[in-house]
């Protein structure tokens, strides 16, 4: 049996840890080979990737409740009732962070910080969003509150400080959000100790991340995706390589010293900023970045980019449009990979791509262990010559 998280069955965070984690495994793969007879596809099913089982996960964001003088912080319950759950450790996050959940409660409490009500709009105290690299041990701390009180900002740091942890805390930014949105807004950051950034090393390659950067959760597995899309691709310095969806850049640049050029096209321009430091970081010269939306880059600008021989596709949960395959079926690349941590929409999107593209592989990798999400790649090799 699992060692079991002491909230485990009260928190929402995760809902499989009673099912033992070889059995998790076989849940998923089986999962992995309905939907692929469901849908009649051709290929072979690699064997599912396994990764440290708990610890796993680089970021959370927990939320505070209570009342003044009794602060509670931690996640969701996962019955109907949404409780608030006080949470004193998180196997899924890190061995540290019941000494931070406690050390923030403790401060709030003594400072008699009042907390944030979503229906009033009144209160201090939001979120507590924790961070931390696994490969190069550092921790970012930020604590969400409104502009109502003020934090104390040195007796915060202190307290942090003070805490003896396996992974020291090398960043730490207070964030006022006066929004009405339960999301987090990072408009009014400030950076109240040490770097604004902590950078994570996968595979001698490094990537800053930021309080407010998107970077996948599980750095283990996706040091591994990464290598077996580089491995598989077989790059040489005559290949261009498009990466829609690239977020930070990290696939691209993974790519990129085997490639001739890469594309990176993502949405967002701060996310594209941070891609391009990476590339700096890492003194990767042969990747361009776009910030806009995939469809519009495909219609108005990939025209110039006729000659792409492997594109990398690896978009949010929901997937592409049927405009996206269109359009992504009109560059006529040798091959496309294709990630995503939701494989019913991918298989979706595969039918659409299977009539001028044979499938070779789908390789799962448990990036979630005890919650129902997956990550697979898809490898797909153009069945005729160019057009
Ligand atoms: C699953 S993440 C993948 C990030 C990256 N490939 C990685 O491995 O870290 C999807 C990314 O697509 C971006 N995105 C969402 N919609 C988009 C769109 N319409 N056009 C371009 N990028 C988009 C998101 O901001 C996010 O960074």
């Amino acid at each position: 049996m699992n060692q079991l998280c002491r909230h485990f069955g009260d928190c929402g965070g995760c809902r499989f840890q009673d099912v033992e984690y070889c059995q998790q495994l076989i849940n998923k793969e089986n999962l992995v080979k309905e939907l692929i007879e469901k849908n009649n596809f051709a290929l072979e099913i690699r064997k599912i990737h396994s990764y440290q089982k708990f610890f796993y996960r680089n970021k959370m964001e927990f939320s505070f409740s209570g009342a003044q003088g009794s602060v509670l912080c931690g996640l969701y319950s996962g019955s109907k009732d949404r409780r608030l759950v006080n949470l004193e450790e998180c196997l899924l996050f890190s061995k540290d962070i019941g000494k931070i959940l406690n050390v923030v409660r403790a401060f709030g409490n003594q400072k008699g910080f009042s907390v944030f009500n979503k229906y009033s709009h009144r209160g201090f105290l939001r979120n507590l969003i924790v961070r931390e690299t696994k490969f190069t041990a550092q921790t970012m701390v930020a604590i969400v509150t409104t502009s109502e009180q003020d934090l104390n900002s040195s007796e915060f740091v202190e307290a942090i400080l003070n805490l003896d942890l396996e992974k020291p805390v090398v960043s730490i930014f207070w964030i006022k959000n006066d929004s009405w949105s339960d999301a987090v807004v990072f408009e009014k950051k400030e950076l109240i100790f040490g770097q604004p950034f902590i950078q994570e090393e996968l595979d001698g390659l490094f990537f800053n991340i930021g309080v407010d950067s998107f970077f996948q959760v599980n750095p283990q597995g996706i040091k591994e995706l990464y290598q077996t899309i580089r491995k598989e691709a077989a790059l040489d310095k005559e290949k261009r390589v498009l990466d829609l969806f690239c977020g930070v850049g990290s696939i691209g640049i993974f790519l990129a010293k085997e490639a001739e050029h890469v594309f990176g096209v993502e949405l967002h321009q701060p996310i594209v900023e941070a891609a391009i430091i990476n590339a700096e970081n890492n003194k990767v010269g042969n990747i361009t970045f776009f910030a806009e939306d995939t469809r519009r880059f495909l219609n108005l600008k990939a025209q110039g980019y006729k000659n792409i021989d492997c594109i990398v596709l690896n978009p949010p949960r929901s997937g592409l449009s049927k405009k996206i395959i269109r359009a992504v079926l009109r560059l006529e690349p040798a091959v496309i990979f294709y990630s995503s941590c939701n494989p019913k929409s991918m298989m979706d999107d595969l039918s659409g791509l299977v009539g001028e593209y044979d499938l070779d592989f789908i390789e799962p990798f448990d990036f979630f262990p005890h919650t129902p999400h997956l990550e697979c790649l898809v490898k797909m090799k153009r069945n005729r010559p160019k057009g």
